[in-house]
């Protein structure tokens, strides 16, 4: 049978490896998905390099549509990234008839809904493999591995940029700005790494996460998001004396109704978070991912692997290209949904608002060492009706740089909703001994 045609839009970084391990592999490829893959047509801007790549049996232009428009191509290979041109093509291509596979995380989770409906109307695939954790197969796990379960919640290490100085910051004691130049210059951070380092990647990951793992529609704008740059070397520390480690997680979790809860929702959040120093994730170093999901039935699982790198993303390109080239001529209906769940089975289950969240906390606070301080402090708490599990207080001499008259208390809580704490920490900020802005790190035990 003749091969599938793929088209390529982009031969970057993802798109090179994609092309290199088609060819090194295609053999194995070909006996899996029943036919050979080819990528016979790439577009790029840079036509020249892109030429280079792919040798003189390719075609290549520099025009995305012409990609697009060609009826020899059945699958485009979206590689461009971003909110703007690539919404347009990724529609184009659908709109011409194309399945298509793209590792653009950005533009589903915050057009998917439109662009899914567009090509479930067509009859097409959209695949997205690539998108959530680079080489990790976590969308297939969770939308066909954990089928018989009700998740309950997700949590992962998903940008490998944040996960690096994070454990640099552990490892070396450094300040994030320090530890942010660090990566730049090992190429691990980007010249602009504000999607990275502010959270905005992650929740971009998370929210398609939580669309498969829920049945909801995917709802970026509803994502709470908090990255890593105000993180200081010391919460790192004190976390660690106190058994946990501060990673930045994407959070995922189905809140149901009780006592405590009014109404059933999703928790969707990106933030700083203390885990466990015990728990496998937290021992995810350096630039690597890892996904944790937890489903009624099979309890609590782990996949663990690099998030991004040209082979790596490659590997999760091909699996999409292997899927479409195994079901592109079954009847639309007998193919895995995108999201997990049948168009007329997804659910309206709101995401809450952050105070609606509940959570436990690390608190540090920069007090004035004088008797009755924390006797206030507490008291707060508890007339917020807020729990403690834990208090450390660093004798003044340990407090870098300040005199002896000021030292550093950090509180463990236990669980409370967001807007509670929210309270408290407003009149504890407000008490005249309190020297400095309160640091809150929000805490996640993951059993
Ligand atoms: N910039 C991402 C990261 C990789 O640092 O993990 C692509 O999503």
């Amino acid at each position: 049978m003749k091969p599938i045609q793929v088209g390529l839009l982009g031969i970057g970084t993802v798109g090179s490896g994609t092309f290199h391990v088609l060819q090194r592999n295609q053999q194995e490829i070909q006996g899996r998905a029943g036919r050979g893959i080819e990528i016979t047509m790439v577009a790029d801007l840079d036509v020249e390099r892109a030429m280079r790549i792919v040798g003189p049996d390719v075609q290549v232009v520099n025009d995305a549509r012409a990609v697009i428009a060609n009826p020899e191509i059945d699958i485009v290979v979206e590689l461009i990234g971003g909110y703007g041109i690539a919404k347009a093509l990724v529609l184009e291509a659908i709109a011409a008839g194309k399945h298509v596979v793209t590792a653009n995380k950005a533009l589903l989770a915050v057009h998917g809904t439109e662009i899914f409906a567009a090509a479930s109307a067509k009859g097409v695939m959209v695949a997205f493999e690539a998108a959530v954790a680079g080489g990790i197969p976590i969308i297939k796990a969770l939308r066909e591995g954990l089928t018989a379960n009700r998740i309950q919640w997700i949590a992962g290490i998903i940008n490998g940029t944040t996960n690096f100085i994070l454990s640099e910051m552990r490892d070396k004691g450094l300040d994030f700005d320090v530890a942010l130049k660090e990566a730049q210059a090992l190429g691990y951070a980007e010249a602009d790494p504000t999607f990275d380092i502010e959270g905005v990647d992650a929740a971009h990951k998370i929210t398609l996460m939580s669309a498969i793992a829920f049945g909801i529609p995917v709802q970026f704008d509803k994502a709470y998001v908090e990255g890593i740059t105000k993180l200081g070397a010391a919460d790192i520390k004190y976390a660690e004396q106190l058994g946990y480690r501060i990673k930045l997680l994407g959070i995922a979790k189905r809140r149901l109704p009780d006592a405590t809860h009014r109404a059933d929702g999703i928790e969707l959040r990106v933030h700083p978070t203390l885990v466990p120093a015990k728990r496998l994730i937290a021992n995810v170093e350096g630039a690597m991912n890892a996904v944790m999901a937890h489903g009624d039935a099979v309890g609590t699982t782990l996949y663990y692997g690099k998030g991004a790198g040209s082979e790596p993303t490659a590997s999760a390109v091909i699996a999409d290209l292997v899927d479409i080239t195994r079901l592109h001529t079954a009847d639309a209906a007998q193919r895995v949904p995108p999201l997990a769940f049948q168009p007329g089975a997804m659910r309206n289950t709101p995401v809450l608002p952050m105070g609606e969240v509940f959570t436990s906390y690390y608190l540090r606070l920069r007090v004035a060492d004088e008797a009755g301080v924390l006797a206030r402090v507490t008291g707060l708490l508890a007339e917020a009706g807020i729990n403690i599990d834990a208090v450390l207080q660093r004798e003044a001499d340990e407090v870098s740089g300040e005199a002896a008259t000021q030292t550093d208390v950090i509180i463990l809580t236990h669980d409370c909703m967001e807007a509670k704490m929210d309270e408290a920490l407003a009149r504890m900020q407000a008490l005249p001994t309190v020297l400095q802005p309160i640091t809150r790190i929000r805490k996640e035990e993951l059993a």
